[in-house]
C-alpha cells in the first residue's frame, strides 16, 4: 500500500472525506492535497485551508488557468474538437491537465501514489487514471470513492467522525463543473429526459428569448490557427476566452443539451454552456474553409471527430491524439485571417471572412467579364470524371 499520496482536491464533500479515508482506512502516512485552479470561480484560499483542517500534511493551490487555455483549450479549437458533434469538451480537457499536475506534484513530494475523489461511474476517473498511468506507470492510483460504499449522508457522517464539518452548501438539485472553458451541469432533475431545463440551471448564458433585440458582431483574428485578436485588438488567450464567454453568453450563445455516450458505457444527459468555445470553433472552421484546400478539409473534418473522441475518452496523452495533433499542427500554418460572427438570440452566423492567403479567388469564380476560369476545359474534365460511373452503369444496367 502507498505511503505518500497526492490527492486531487476540490474542497467538496467527497474529496474532503478522501483525506481521513486515505489516512485511517488505507494507511497513507503523508498526504498532499493539490487543488488545480482552472477557473472554477471558487475562492481557493479557504479550500487550501480546508484540506489542512481535514488532515492533509501539505495543501497546494496551483493556478493552471493560463496553461489550461494555452495547452488544452486552444489545441482543441485548432482541431475543432466536438464530442458526438456537440460537446466542446470543456470539462474533459481539464482532466489530462489535472493528471499532469498530480504527477508533477507526486514527483516533487516523493509520493508513490496519486488519489482522486471520482466515483466509478463517470468519465473523469477514466481520464485521470489513464493520464497518470501514461505519464508515470509506477504511481499507484487510489480512488476512495470507488472503494467505499457511502451514500451522501454516510460520507458526511464519516467526515464528522474525524471532526470535519462538511460545508454542505444549499444543495442544488444537480451537479456543476465549471472552468474557464465552460460549465457543465448534470444529475438530479436533468436525469429526467422529459424535463426542459428551467432558467436557474444556466449561469453563463442569457436565455435566447431574453437576449438583446439587436445583434452583436464579433471579429476573431487567428494566427496560424490560434485566436489572437478580438475586433482587431490583440489579447492574451485567457482574456480572449473570458471576453468571448461574456459576449457570447450575453447573446445566449453556447447552450448545449445533449444525451451523451459515456466512456463507461452508459448514456447520460448533460447540459453545457460554452459560449467562447462555440464561437471560436465556428470561426476557426470557417477560416480553415477559406485557407485550406478541399482535399485537406475532407480529411481533417472526420479526423476532428476522432480527435474529440480520444480527448473525451481520456487519451489526451495517447499516441492517437498526438499523431492527430501533428497533422492538425501542419495544417494550421496557413490558418491566418479574420472571421466576423453575428450573435443574435442564441444563434451564431458567419457574416464576413478575410485572409491574406485566402484560397477564394474572385477572378476564378466571378460571373463578371474579368473571369479567368477556362470553361473550355470543363467538358473533357466532366467526361473523365464521370467515366467510372458510366462504366459501372454499363456493366450493371
Ligand atoms: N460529462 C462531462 C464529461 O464527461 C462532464 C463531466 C463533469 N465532471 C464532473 N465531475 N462533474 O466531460
Amino acid at each position: 500500500m502507498a505511503k505518500r499520496a497526492v490527492l486531487a482536491y476540490s474542497g467538496g464533500v467527497d474529496t474532503t472525506a478522501c483525506i481521513p479515508y486515505l489516512r485511517h482506512e488505507l494507511g497513507v502516512e503523508f498526504i498532499v492535497a493539490m487543488a488545480a485552479d482552472l477557473g472554477q470561480g471558487d475562492e481557493l484560499e479557504p479550500i487550501r485551508e480546508k484540506a489542512l483542517q481535514a488532515g492533509a500534511d501539505v495543501s497546494l493551490v496551483v493556478d493552471a488557468k493560463e496553461r489550461f487555455v494555452r495547452e488544452f483549450g486552444l489545441p482543441a479549437v485548432q482541431a475543432n474538437a466536438l464530442y458526438d458533434g456537440h460537446y466542446p469538451l470543456t470539462s474533459a480537457l481539464g482532466r489530462p491537465l489535472i493528471g499532469e499536475l498530480l504527477v508533477e506534484t507526486a514527483h516533487a513530494y516523493d509520493c508513490d501514489a496519486v488519489a482522486h475523489g471520482c466515483t466509478g461511474k463517470g468519465n473523469d476517473q477514466v481520464r485521470l487514471d489513464l493520464t497518470v498511468g501514461l505519464l508515470d506507470s509506477s504511481l499507484e492510483i487510489v480512488a476512495p470513492a470507488r472503494i467505499w460504499d457511502f451514500s451522501r449522508a454516510e460520507t458526511i457522517a464519516y467526515s464528522e467522525k474525524y471532526g470535519i464539518v462538511p460545508h454542505v452548501s444549499k444543495e442544488k438539485p444537480w451537479a456543476i463543473d465549471l472552468n474557464v472553458l465552460g460549465r457543465n451541469v448534470e444529475a438530479g432533475l436533468i436525469e429526467d429526459l422529459g424535463w426542459e431545463p428551467t432558467e436557474e440551471v444556466w449561469d453563463l448564458t442569457t436565455a435566447p428569448q431574453d437576449a438583446p433585440e439587436s445583434p452583436a458582431y464579433v471579429t476573431i483574428g487567428f494566427e496560424r490557427g490560434l485566436p489572437a485578436t478580438l475586433d482587431g485588438k490583440p489579447l492574451a488567450p485567457l482574456d480572449l476566452l473570458r471576453q468571448l464567454n461574456a459576449r457570447g453568453g450575453q447573446h445566449g450563445v453556447g447552450r448545449i443539451d445533449m444525451l451523451e455516450n459515456r466512456v463507461v458505457g452508459v448514456k447520460s444527459r448533460e447540459l453545457y454552456e460554452a459560449p467562447a468555445m462555440t464561437l471560436l470553433i465556428r470561426a476557426h472552421q470557417e477560416l480553415e474553409n477559406l485557407t485550406l484546400p478541399a482535399d485537406v478539409l475532407n480529411q481533417k473534418r472526420p479526423l476532428e471527430a476522432v480527435y474529440g473522441k480520444a480527448v473525451y475518452d481520456g487519451l489526451w496523452h495517447g499516441l492517437l491524439r498526438k499523431a492527430l495533433e501533428a497533422f492538425v499542427h501542419e495544417t494550421q500554418r496557413y490558418v491566418t485571417g479574420e472571421i466576423t460572427l453575428k450573435l443574435y438570440k442564441g444563434g451564431v452566423s458567419v457574416v464576413a471572412r478575410s485572409a491574406e492567403r485566402s484560397l477564394y479567388r474572385h477572378e476564378l469564380v466571378t460571373y463578371g467579364n474579368d473571369c479567368t476560369f477556362d470553361q473550355s476545359s470543363a467538358e473533357g474534365f466532366i467526361d473523365i470524371f464521370g467515366l467510372p460511373s458510366r462504366v459501372w452503369n454499363t456493366v450493371n444496367g
